[in-house]
């Protein structure tokens, strides 16, 4: 079975080797980001996998379903970067990833960490031996309600890894999970927003969840609310949240995924102007701390991605099953 990766970074071409062979396939890897002009590198393959930089739309779909490709697998746990009904309807299997949650969990909890402690401005000061602590006073967490939206695999891990800080936890899911009950407890979404002092994000980005932290709901928290997003960028409203942060109703933002963060993550850019003012605005203020949707990127989570999106393929074109089957 020959399958033609996307997006192959030099981290992961020991897993491609290692685990290719352990499962008799034939890769052929490409740093290539998937479009319809890059379509053509997947012919003569059976499937194809891909992160999340490219458009997997229907012009993209078409082609590949026209060059014979049977199924195709996203390396991440999001999907929201493919059109999975028309996978289905021109009969193209899809999965996605389910590498371990815990590596976006511990990240989170670090987001939370260095903005309730201000470590961003301490750590500027440092670089220039400025050691003074003044305006540098911190939160605990132990003392403070964190509202965690979405408990699926990645929500339920923050919230197991949180609950030995010992604040309250609050949790809202339409899909509760009564494993989640003995940390913490699930209240409706408008109460959690009202309750928490911290509020972090744990959803697949869909119509439905698009810009569900907007102005409106930013007016109901708590003032001085600190927000952090390791999802999807779209999830929180950026014009809301430029507003937030220069009305101070924002006390602060750890934000792995920013809307618009395509073409800027994931790449140095340090002799380019950032074309996404938005994002080069926000990213100078001493409360928002900005990384480059890097909460994934573990060890053992890039040989999960690896891992899965290969299984998947082989057993979706074998089978028609897989555990992360979508489509
Ligand atoms: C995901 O797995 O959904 C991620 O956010 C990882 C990233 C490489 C897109």
């Amino acid at each position: 079975m020959k399958i033609c990766i996307y997006e192959a970074r030099a981290d992961e071409l020991k897993d491609f080797e290692n685990i290719g062979k352990a499962l008799g396939l034939e890769l052929k890897l490409h740093k290539e980001i998937p479009s319809l002009e890059t379509a053509g590198l997947a012919a003569g393959c059976d499937g194809a996998a891909m992160l999340g930089q490219g458009k997997i739309d229907s012009p993209l779909l078409d082609a590949w379903k026209a060059m014979g490709l049977k199924a195709i697998a996203t390396r991440t746990v999001g999907y929201d970067h493919m059109d999975i009904q028309h996978a289905k309807d021109i009969g193209l299997m899809v999965c996605n990833s389910d590498y371990p949650p815990t590596g976006v969990a511990e990240y989170t909890v670090m987001m939370m960490l260095l903005v309730l402690r201000n470590y961003k401005p301490a750590l500027w000061r440092g670089q220039v031996n400025d050691f003074s602590l003044a305006g540098l006073q911190g939160r605990e967490i132990n003392n403070l309600t964190i509202g965690v939206i979405g408990t699926g695999r990645i929500g339920f891990s923050v919230i197991k890894a949180l609950s030995g800080f010992g604040g309250k936890l609050l949790a809202y899911d339409p899909h509760p999970n009564d494993k989640v009950r003995q940390y913490a407890e699930y209240v409706e979404f408008d109460e959690l927003i009202a309750r928490s002092d911290v509020i972090t994000l744990h959803l697949h980005l869909t119509p439905q969840t698009r810009h569900m932290i907007n102005r409106d709901v930013i007016a109901k928290m708590k003032d001085g609310i600190v927000l952090i997003n390791c999802s999807r960028g779209e999830l929180m409203d950026m014009d809301a949240l430029i507003e937030g942060i220069e009305s101070k109703k924002i006390g602060g933002l750890g934000l792995d995924t920013v809307e618009g963060e395509t073409g800027i993550i994931h790449a140095d850019h340090r002799t380019d102007i950032l074309k996404n003012k938005d994002y080069a605005y926000l990213k100078q203020f001493p409360n928002v701390v900005m990384t480059p949707h890097m909460a994934f990127y573990t060890d053992v989570a890039v040989t999960g991605m690896v891992q899965s999106s290969l299984e998947g393929i082989k057993s979706m074109i074998e089978t028609g099953n897989f555990r992360t089957r979508l489509v």
